[in-house]
């Protein structure tokens, strides 16, 4: 049995394989007119295509729930009703091609308003389309902008919006919903403390820095089908051990666990368990990096769990299914050098991919 093309039910949703195709960011969107943020030919060709590739689950890359929680002024975002008609089309599109069509609802939170990578990255000026930034407190992400600290109504604001973004996700046709709690965006900057340093409610002990993910997760869930999944993208650790300057914890993979089990409370059905990217710091590079703590968070935790980090060898892909690291793997930047990377994975195990009726009969 080749685990990996086997299919996964989560609640009311098969899933016809365990390759899925990891959010991934393209900055394809444009920056103004009537269609602003909503996706376009290119995500419709872009996720498609790999789609047809085979994956069991394509995850369009993270969506702004508000404008100013967008990465750069080109991501896509699902913050009004004039951009459900353009994500129906994207879902439609994926569905058609045979995957499960999933959204990643996000906020970038302090590391928002920046140019596109292959422009050089870093932030982008008023006068150029960028605009001020926001966090849990007044702390920048090192060399960039010093983010307003958020108050309480600006987090009940946020919280509301996710909620609303779910809504209009279910109206276009996504399946799969995924919270974005990693990568230092917003989520994720609550929940370390090297960047949250709040008194109130929202900051302090693991209880309050999780506040803020486990109200998202409630609001979305309350909006959200009950026969359809709910993922949560965490960083497992912060890949800082200790925070030199004032001797202040970073987040762990301990925290991760403890957030894994409160997030299966509050209806999340999988963690996509991702790292690090809150402050620079220096990861490991061992293959393993990070599937290695999709392994021990899935053993602790007993929630379901998706492993990602560079997995582009279809046998150690496998054989994180067969061991019992992950319960499915996420595959990047492999997708992005080869569409068809699920077929062709299928094809070097010996398993049976997943093509769509237009090939099938003909390879
Ligand atoms: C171009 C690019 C864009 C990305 N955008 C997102 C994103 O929108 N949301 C997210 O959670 N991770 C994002 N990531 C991280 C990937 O989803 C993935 O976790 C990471 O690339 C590691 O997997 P890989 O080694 O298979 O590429 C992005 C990565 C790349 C290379």
């Amino acid at each position: 049995m080749t685990e990996l093309f086997e299919p996964l039910t989560v609640r009311g949703t098969t899933i016809p394989n365990r390759v899925w195709m990891s959010p991934m960011c393209t900055y394809s969107a444009v920056s103004d007119g009537s269609d602003v943020a909503a996706p376009n030919d290119f995500h419709l060709a872009h996720y498609a295509a790999r789609a047809a590739g085979g994956v069991g689950l394509a995850m369009v890359e993270a969506t702004g729930v508000l404008p100013e929680g967008r990465i750069s002024p080109y991501d896509l975002g699902v913050w009004a009703d004039s951009q459900i008609p353009a994500h129906r089309r994207l879902a439609n599109a994926i569905a058609n091609a045979g995957a499960v069509p999933g959204i990643q609802l996000a906020h970038a939170g302090r590391k928002a308003s920046m140019e596109r990578p292959w422009l050089g990255g870093g932030p982008v000026a008023a006068d150029a389309g960028g605009w001020p930034v926001v966090g849990p407190s007044a702390i920048a992400f090192p060399g960039y902008p010093e983010p307003a600290a958020m108050t309480v109504a600006d987090i009940e604001g946020v919280v509301a919006a996710w909620a609303n973004a779910a809504r209009r996700a279910q109206e276009a046709g996504y399946e799969v919903v995924e919270i974005h709690a990693a990568h230092g965006y917003l989520l994720h900057s609550f929940l370390s403390p090297l960047s949250n340093n709040r008194t109130d409610n929202y900051g302090g002990s693991l209880e309050n820095r999780a506040r803020i993910v486990l109200e998202v997760l409630d609001a979305v869930r309350s909006v959200w089908p009950e026969d359809k999944p709910m993922f949560l993208r965490i960083s497992t650790t912060d890949w800082v051990a200790e925070y030199v300057d004032d001797g202040r914890e970073a987040w762990e993979l301990e925290d991760s666990i403890v957030l894994s089990r409160w997030a299966r409370e509050h209806g999340a059905d999988l963690i996509d368990a991702s790292s690090g990217a809150l402050v620079p710091a220096k990861i490991p590079h061992r293959e393993d990096y990070q599937t290695r703590n999709a392994a021990l968070l899935r053993a602790a935790s007993g929630t379901l769990v998706a492993a990602v980090g560079r997995i582009a060898d279809p046998a150690v892909a496998q054989e994180l299914l067969a061991n019992g690291s992950a319960d499915a793997v996420f595959i990047g930047r492999a997708l992005l050098r080869d569409a068809s990377w699920a077929n062709n994975a299928a094809s070097a195990l010996g398993a049976r991919g997943r093509f769509i009726p237009q090939y099938d009969y003909a390879v």
